[in-house]
């Protein structure tokens, strides 16, 4: 039986890679800065799917309890096949003029430091069976700015350089390494919003649609299947085709400007 470690899957789109991944039949790994939430949410994926399943606490700013966990997660699983990078410090509302050392340290200890000893400390157990599958959940931030969020933004893009190093690097081993590109995720920051305020959200994204966790879940899955056995370094973008438009053309923008200008030339 497969085993998958997934951190920060207590809620959103986490919880909708475990469930996915419990529906497949994998023992689960769940990690949350919380132990009650991470046992509690174990417990119910144990009962819910009937599969082994086993809550860490887990910061990820700390190295040592990082290798603890995956000590554990040997022990407890005998080893592990997929390991998922999902959590993150969402860094809102940060202006760059006064961003402090404390606040740059909160996001990239989490986003980048952790996310890089939960990878290598995941090869070490997939180099014992000369195979695995690492899949970190990237941002479109990593391609373009939203302002008060640089800090996030600057971590995704170290997201996808070490994707690309760690995959190159890990390939003799026979583990392949890979990020989902995310962006517009419906999640429990929704449940807040009107029916007029969702509209809006929408209708800045292409296809006019939010993914669910569910639809991330499964792009997870398939990076960390078989069906994806030559795949690695790479990224799968579920964005709703937000990185398609350079600006979405609304009649009045400078991207219809252009648009006319073509239009009379
Ligand atoms: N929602 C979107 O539209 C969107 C778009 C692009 C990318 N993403 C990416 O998708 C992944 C999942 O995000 P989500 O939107 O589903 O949100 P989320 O549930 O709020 O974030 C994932 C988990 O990260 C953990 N976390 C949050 N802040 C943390 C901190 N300061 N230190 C350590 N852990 C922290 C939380 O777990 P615990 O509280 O249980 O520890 C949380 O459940 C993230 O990597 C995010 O960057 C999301």
């Amino acid at each position: 039986m497969k085993t998958v470690f997934i951190t920060g899957a207590t809620q959103n789109t986490g919880l909708a890679i475990a469930k996915y991944f419990a529906i497949k039949g994998y023992q689960i790994a769940i990690s949350s800065r919380s132990i009650e939430n991470a046992e509690e949410t174990a417990a119910e994926l144990s009962k819910t799917y009937g599969i082994k399943a086993k809550g860490y606490a887990l910061s990820l700013v700390d190295v040592k309890e990082i290798k603890e966990t995956f000590e554990d997660i040997k022990k407890t699983f005998g080893g592990l096949d997929v390991f998922v990078g999902n959590s993150a410090n969402l860094g809102v509302g940060q202006d760059i003029l006064a961003v402090t050392e404390e606040e740059f340290d909160a996001v990239m200890d989490v986003n980048i430091k952790g996310n890089y000893f939960c990878c290598q400390q995941a090869a070490l157990l997939m180099k014992e069976k000369k195979k695995g599958s690492i899949v970190l959940i990237g941002s479109v931030h990593y391609r373009g700015a939203v302002r008060g969020r640089g800090l996030y933004a600057t971590s995704k893009g170290a997201i996808a350089t070490m994707v690309r190093s760690l995959a190159y690097e890990l390939a003799e081993y026979g583990i392949r390494v890979n990020q989902v590109v995310a962006g517009a995720i419906r999640t429990n920051r929704w449940d807040c919003l009107t029916e007029e305020e969702m509209a809006t959200r929408r209708a800045n994204w292409p296809l006019g649609i939010e993914s669910t966790g569910e639809d991330i879940a499964k792009g997870v899955y398939y990076l960390a299947s078989d069906d994806s056995g030559t795949v690695t370094g790479t990224d799968l973008t579920i964005d709703s085709g937000v990185l398609t438009c350079l600006l979405k053309y609304d009649g009045g923008s400078q991207a219809g400007d252009m648009y006319d200008y073509a239009k009379r030339n």
